[in-house]
């Protein structure tokens, strides 16, 4: 079935069952959340689960976040304390994803936790995304749709051109708001921020009035996923850059004569919504060398900052 043209849904009733008919059967239907658009299948069926890895070319060491309708189906596979109380009732449903202790027997895909222990859940601010995780009525597992190490996507377009023809359908509901993927923030132990995201790391530090552990170990990453080079673009990449060199492509930030802008008013969450989209633009225009304004390193500028740091690593 995956090897069929990409099935392009609309975001109404009839593509929502549609998209959760294909879930139910095993297959894999990318569909928008406010960061980025997931690649989901059902999170219970290895089978299903194990297709999202072969389309994606991911590592299996790497696990998946769940998602789910709301608050209420998360206790059915995670334990929650009071920490993920605090933190679900602040953020959710939104750009935050809590990693928590799975409930034994839940039966949720060994292949989603990747043997671990704890499980990554998130309930997504989409309408759509809500839509699909109702009418399917069961867990989601969901990676970025993107080749692994590859750019993010934050449109349907961006799905088809690096999975077309490797997974079943695309419910397309157009770009992302907040651009990047959710915070990941482990309630596991002392609270610990894994991923820098979607909410603001001060926005969290609030709600929880103390600050997160950042995990710090370069080689040993925190959540698997945080390897050095992700997120790349065809072309190499240098960030904090006044300007361009002979040869170079500006990505800019503020008011600088830049090809790309990410936000020419220098607005943090413009940049956000904007970066992936214009790290494909650049690949859509050949560009072989890369330079990037600096970016300040505060609310979602750090999650800007993580993703660039990352497209600019060594491969
Ligand atoms: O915004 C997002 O989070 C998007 C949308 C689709 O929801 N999803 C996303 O998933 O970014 P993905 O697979 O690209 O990133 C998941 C991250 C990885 O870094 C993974 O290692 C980490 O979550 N992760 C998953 N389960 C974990 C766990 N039990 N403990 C620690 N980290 C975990
Ligand atoms: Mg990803």
């Amino acid at each position: 079935m995956n090897n069929e043209q990409l099935l392009m849904l609309r975001p109404d009733v009839a593509g929502l069952e549609k998209a959760a008919a294909i879930l139910a059967e095993g297959g894999l239907v990318s569909f928008p959340t406010e960061t980025v658009y997931g690649l989901g299948a059902d999170a219970c069926n290895d089978t299903a689960v194990a297709e999202i890895y072969k389309a994606k070319g991911r590592p299996s060491f790497n696990p998946l976040i769940v998602h789910l309708a709301d608050v209420e189906a998360v206790t059915d596979f995670c334990k929650m304390n009071d920490t993920a109380h605090q933190l679900a009732a602040a953020f959710w449903p939104g750009a935050l994803t809590l990693v928590l202790h799975l409930t034994e027997g839940a039966g949720v895909s060994k292949l989603v936790t990747a043997g671990l222990d704890t499980l990554a859940v998130r309930v997504p601010d989409h309408p759509v995304a809500h839509g699909l995780l109702t009418a399917f009525g069961g867990p989601v597992a969901a990676p970025s749709a993107n080749p692994s190490g590859r750019v993010s996507p934050t449109t349907a377009a961006h799905v088809a051109a690096g999975l077309g023809g490797k997974i079943d359908a695309v419910v397309d509901a157009g770009e992302c708001h907040v651009g990047v993927e959710s915070s990941i923030v482990s309630c596991v132990g002392e609270p610990a921020l894994l991923r820098a995201g979607g909410i603001p790391v001060e926005a969290l530090e609030a709600c929880l009035g103390q600050p997160l552990a950042v995990p710090q170990d370069p080689d040993v990453p925190a959540a698997p996923g945080q390897l050095a080079s992700h997120y790349a673009p065809q072309g190499r990449v240098r960030l904090n850059a006044a300007s361009a060199e002979e040869g170079e492509v500006l990505l800019g930030f503020g008011p600088v004569e830049a090809a790309l802008n990410l936000s020419v008013a220098g607005d943090l969450t413009e940049a956000a919504a904007r970066l992936f989209a214009c790290l494909h633009a650049l690949d859509g225009m050949g560009a072989k060398r890369i330079a990037v304004s600096p970016i300040p390193d505060h609310g979602l500028g750090r999650a800007i900052n993580d993703r660039l740091k990352r497209a600019a690593a060594p491969r």
